[in-house]
């Protein structure tokens, strides 16, 4: 199977990477968002990167200008209907994806169809079974900045075809130019079953009062050189796409290396969300 036309559902700091990494592989791209300021925000975050990757010389301006032109925007999800690939990329809520891959199925017609979800940590199979073609869905997570980091999780569930995963695998290496790495559905995959608890503990270290985030992250980058130090990495995530995680890895395992850190939950609370909005454990 040769996937030449994708969609992305959502826009967010993920969904919108990934519909640039689609783009800049030569794909014709739908981004479907639920509301047009949603979608413009998508848009301008496509946009602002593209120029980035043009300023930091990564892409010349014709190949930006090429990429741009094969993404197209809409807050009509139906219009994903004649898709061979679809990445559910909304926001970490299971009610939500497993309603959206119900809405995926209704409208996608080709039965050889994929339909993918980046969730960050929740059960893949959950959104399978929300279709009638469970053998079709599979997990393909991408790491933040997605133009930027080389790995993809390939996540089957206990129904994925063997096909659709080799299909996938194939296509994230090959048209994609990332690395694929296999991970069963399990809570957190493989990056974040180690991510998600090591970022709980800097925040809970950071709680109690035992170290500055200046000196945690620092110890983490002049210690181990780590390109940035969990503080500033949670940040970067959404510190509510780092909530959402340790929720669901905590419901599912009970593992106190995953219960949220009450600091983290009120960060939440307050709409300090990191990079995203401007505030979060630091300024941006
Ligand atoms: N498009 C293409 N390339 C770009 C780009 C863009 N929009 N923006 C930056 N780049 C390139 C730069 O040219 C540079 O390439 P080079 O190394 O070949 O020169 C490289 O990316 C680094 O960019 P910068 O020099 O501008 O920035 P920094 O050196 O400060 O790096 C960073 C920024 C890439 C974010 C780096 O700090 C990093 O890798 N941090 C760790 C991020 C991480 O761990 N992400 C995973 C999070 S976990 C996750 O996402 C999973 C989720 O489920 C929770």
């Amino acid at each position: 199977m040769s996937i030449h036309r994708s969609a992305v559902i959502g826009s967010g700091l993920m969904g919108a990477g990934i519909a640039e990494v689609l783009a800049k592989a030569g794909q014709d791209v739908i981004v479907s968002e639920v509301s047009a300021d949603a979608s413009a925000a998508g848009r301008a975050r496509i946009e602002k990167s593209l120029a980035r990757a043009v300023a930091k010389g990564k892409l010349s301006e014709a190949d930006r200008d090429a990429a741009w032109s094969r993404l197209r925007f809409t807050t009509d999800i139906g219009e994903v209907a004649d898709r061979q690939l679809v990445i559910e990329a909304a926001s970490e809520n299971e009610e939500i994806k497993k309603s959206i891959f119900a809405e995926l199925d209704a409208v996608v017609t080709d039965p050889e169809a994929i339909l993918a979800s980046n969730t960050s940590s929740m059960p893949i199979i959950r959104f399978a079974q929300a279709t009638s073609r469970p053998e079709r869905v599979l997990g393909v997570h991408f790491f933040n900045p997605a133009p930027v980091q080389p790995l993809v999780e390939i996540v089957s569930s206990v129904l994925t075809a063997d096909e659709v995963r080799e299909t996938m695998t194939g296509f994230v290496a090959e048209v994609l130019g990332k690395s694929p790495i296999q991970a069963g559905d399990r809570p957190g995959f493989i990056v974040n079953a180690l991510l998600i608890p090591y970022l709980c503990s800097a925040i809970r270290m950071l709680e109690s009062g035992f170290a500055t985030k200046e000196d945690i992250d620092a110890g983490m980058v002049g210690g181990c050189a780590h390109p940035m130090g969990p503080i500033a990495l949670a940040d970067l995530v959404g510190l509510d796409t780092c909530l959402f995680a340790a929720e669901s890895m905590y419901a599912e395992t009970g593992d106190l290396a995953v219960k949220p850190p009450v600091l983290l939950s009120r960060m939440v609370d307050a709409g300090l969300l990191g990079v995203k909005t401007g505030r979060g454990f630091y300024e941006y």
